[in-house]
């Protein structure tokens, strides 16, 4: 099980550690609210009701995953990023276990010879119509059982490495790339590393967004991070929340 004491060597920054939690994100929520500085960190063992992008749960069942929320502050214009930190931290973390075959699949999942390791979800929180700061959330599969129905489609970094894989080590490690990235939200930098390591541009792509479904071809991305789809009638559609998947993966 991770321990105040195993953290405490690997995390540099503020953190508070929990055995268990609803969500992380929750916890990291009401410190920001009580004033929590930058990169302060939660971190727990196991969530009983974690979240996932698009309303979705994500299971954290204990001693098996990384899940940690971290509080950040950026200007309300390079918010949008948050999550593009996120996956980048991820992917360094993958490449220091000099694991092979990682990407991100549009927008924030870290995907291992394609199938996914990783989530990111951010939540912002407003007072008096300002932004407050943004919760950045993070899980990582480490040695996770995966279900019948999982295993096509996710993995854990266990079984991407024989290394030894210590999670109050691999949380500093995280919580460390986290901070570098964040140093470099405004920059072209990210912008431009998040694009190198994007899976998905250059693919005929199927898009679930908010309320919408596009096909076409998956060009670009955006200073926010929306996907540039080329339909088949030769408008470009932005959409900068969504589902991909590939298009020989459906019928139509
Ligand atoms: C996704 O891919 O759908 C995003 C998953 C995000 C999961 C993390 S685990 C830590 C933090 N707390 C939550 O409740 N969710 C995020």
């Amino acid at each position: 099980m991770l321990s105040q004491e195993a953290l405490t060597i690997h995390v540099r920054y503020p953190f508070k550690y929990l055995q268990s939690v609803k969500s992380t994100n929750d916890i990291a929520r009401e410190w920001l609210e009580q004033g929590a500085e930058t990169l302060s960190t939660v971190i727990s063992d196991e969530q009983r009701a974690g979240r996932g992008r698009r309303g979705r749960v994500w299971y954290t069942p204990p001693e098996v995953a990384l899940a940690l929320s971290v509080v950040l502050k950026p200007t309300l214009n390079v918010a949008p990023r948050v999550t593009m930190l996120g996956a980048l931290a991820v992917y360094d973390l993958c490449q220091s276990l000099q694991i092979d075959g990682v990407g991100i699949k549009w927008p924030n999942d870290v995907q291992i010879h394609g199938k996914k390791v990783s989530g990111v979800l951010a939540e912002a929180a407003w007072r008096d119509g300002q932004l407050l700061g943004v919760i950045l959330g993070v899980g990582v599969n480490v040695r996770n059982q995966l279900s019948e129905e999982l295993a096509p489609i996710a993995t854990t970094l266990a079984n991407e490495t024989t290394q030894q894989l210590d999670r109050a080590q691999l949380v500093g490690l995280l919580v460390d790339r986290i901070a570098h990235w964040h140093t470099q939200i405004a920059t072209n930098a990210l912008l431009t590393t998040w694009r190198t390591r994007l899976t998905t541009l250059g693919l005929s792509v199927v898009v679930e967004g908010v309320n919408r479904r596009i096909v076409g071809q998956a060009v670009a991305t955006d200073q926010d991070g929306a996907l540039l789809i080329k339909t088949t009638d030769g408008s470009i559609q932005r959409i900068l929340a969504g589902d991909v998947s590939l298009r020989t993966q459906h019928k139509d």
